[in-house]
């Protein structure tokens, strides 16, 4: 098995003027490719901190921490981004698009970040990640004339328009209502089985089921850490057909 994200004793302190918060203190945790896992803990357990740091939008206090076989600690602000753009989605639980844009100008951005890669075809490229989340017949919608399970299927096309192998999502469904929520789960385990490996936080035990592996944390460590024997099964209502996948990314 591929090791995507590798943490070794990996701990992050917050320093506030003379208050240290101490919000990782010791992680090590390995996550192989084409895994998909959920992380739960208490509010302030640490989370977002480790969410943050996988994704290369911050760094470890101590530790090391290896993505897909490079040591981030290493890495300057400009390797940082890169990797950053290359090899991660991200999806937030506000979705954060931006308003009266289109949800294609809103996929197509990352395409603009990305270096050496053929911008001619941005449009092209978002159009396909909103075909793959279900909205082709909504590309011309801006944010406010999309409902939330749909904002936050543009949020997944814009995580995936660069192919990117790891995805990150914090609290992806933590803004939508029930019925909704499973339909994302539905669209993350299709991804997953594409090949994807999926990392997300929830505070749902009903939503961490749709995974293969449980993660729970507790102030600032992990506490358990276990394989989910038969992950629920969503089934996006009224969704297109199941895409045939081959496993490979
Ligand atoms: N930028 C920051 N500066 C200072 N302290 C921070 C910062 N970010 C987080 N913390 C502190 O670190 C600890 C962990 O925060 P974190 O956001 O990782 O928790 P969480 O598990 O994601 O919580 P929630 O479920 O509420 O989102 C908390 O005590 C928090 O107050
Ligand atoms: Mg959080």
């Amino acid at each position: 098995m591929n090791c995507i994200v590798n943490l070794d004793s990996v701990t992050k302190t917050y320093r506030i003027g003379d208050i240290a918060v101490e919000a990782l203190r010791g992680v090590s945790l390995r996550i192989n490719q084409g895994e998909f896992v959920a992380i739960m803990g208490a509010s302030g357990s640490g989370k977002s901190t480790l969410m943050n740091i996988i994704g290369c939008l911050d760094t470890p206090s101590s530790g090391q921490y290896t993505l897909l076989s490079r040591e981030v600690g290493a890495m300057n602000r400009r390797d940082l981004a890169r990797i950053r753009n290359r090899c991660i989605g991200f999806v937030f639980q506000n979705f954060n698009l931006i308003r009266r844009t289109t949800a294609l100008e809103n996929v197509e951005l990352p395409v603009y970040y990305q270096r050496n890669r053929k911008k001619e075809h941005a449009r092209e490229r978002a159009r396909m990640a909103l075909e793959k989340v279900g909205l082709a017949d909504r590309v011309h919608h801006v944010p406010n004339q999309l409902s939330g399970g749909q904002q936050q299927r543009v949020a997944i096309a814009r995580a995936l328009v660069n192919e990117p192998p790891l995805l990150l999502a914090d609290e992806p469904t933590g803004a939508l209502d029930s019925v909704t929520s499973i339909e994302i789960m539905a669209l993350f385990q299709q991804l997953n089985r594409q090949g994807k490996t999926v990392i997300l936080v929830t505070h749902e035990q009903d939503i961490a089921q749709y995974a293969g592996r449980l993660i729970r944390m507790l102030d600032g460590v992990v506490v358990a850490d276990e394989r989910i024997i038969s992950p629920r099964v969503a089934e996006a209502a009224g969704a297109e057909a199941p895409i045939q996948t081959t496993g490979e990314n």
